[in-house]
């Protein structure tokens, strides 16, 4: 039996749609953000509340051409870890949060300088990948390069068998750590 013409682009369309990055930045040009915010990070401040179940966090710049990139990485790296996707796959905690990211809701409001992010979870096991998430995010924001090129341990007390064989890096990223900033 024979397809009309228009099934085909509309199938790849459908795809594209439904896959990690779909219509968003592409994941180099996430990584480039995310650069950019570690090249950066004198020039950002940063609090963090903890929860009962998960972080209230505050990261602030007064440099106006980091303004929009801080206030749009934690979005479309929310989006892409909503959509099954993932940075860091050589990274423990990355990679963790990259498989129970279906156990995440994230709500990021602009402020006039930065960006308040509220990521919460009901699983207790995801809640403590939440706060060390968030505090590999302020050692970045402290100690900039060296903090981004080391991995990040489970947290000591973390009760659930890594899903490190459920969530393989992807072929595009390096197994461990690169020792060039760079790590697509
Ligand atoms: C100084 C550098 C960085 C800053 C200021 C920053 C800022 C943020 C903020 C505000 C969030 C929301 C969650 C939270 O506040 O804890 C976030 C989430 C995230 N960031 Fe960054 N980030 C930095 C570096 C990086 C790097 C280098 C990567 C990876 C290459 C990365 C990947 C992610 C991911 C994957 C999430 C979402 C996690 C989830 O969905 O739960 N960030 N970042």
């Amino acid at each position: 039996m024979r397809y009309p013409a228009i099934l085909l682009p509309l199938v790849v369309l459908l795809s594209f749609a439904l896959s990690p990055e779909g219509f968003a930045q592409p994941k180099r040009a996430l990584m480039q953000d995310a650069h950019a915010l570690v090249f950066d990070h004198t020039k950002i401040s940063r609090t963090v509340e903890n929860l009962d179940n998960g972080v209230r966090t505050t990261t602030t710049t007064s440099d106006a051409d980091l303004l929009p990139v801080l206030q749009r990485h934690p979005r479309e790296m929310g989006t892409l870890y909503q959509r099954g996707g993932m940075v860091r796959g050589w990274d423990p905690v990355f990679r963790e949060l990259a498989a129970h990211s279906d156990k995440v809701d994230m709500a990021v409001e602009d402020i006039e300088n930065g960006v308040v992010v509220t990521s919460t979870s009901e699983d207790p096991e995801v809640v403590k990948l939440i706060q060390a998430h968030a505090a590999k995010v302020s050692d970045m924001v402290q100690r900039g390069v060296p903090a981004m090129q080391e991995p990040t341990p489970l947290p000591e007390d973390y009760g659930r068998e890594a899903a490190t064989g459920a969530c393989p890096a992807p072929a595009s990223e390096p197994a461990v750590a690169p020792e060039a900033p760079v790590d697509e």
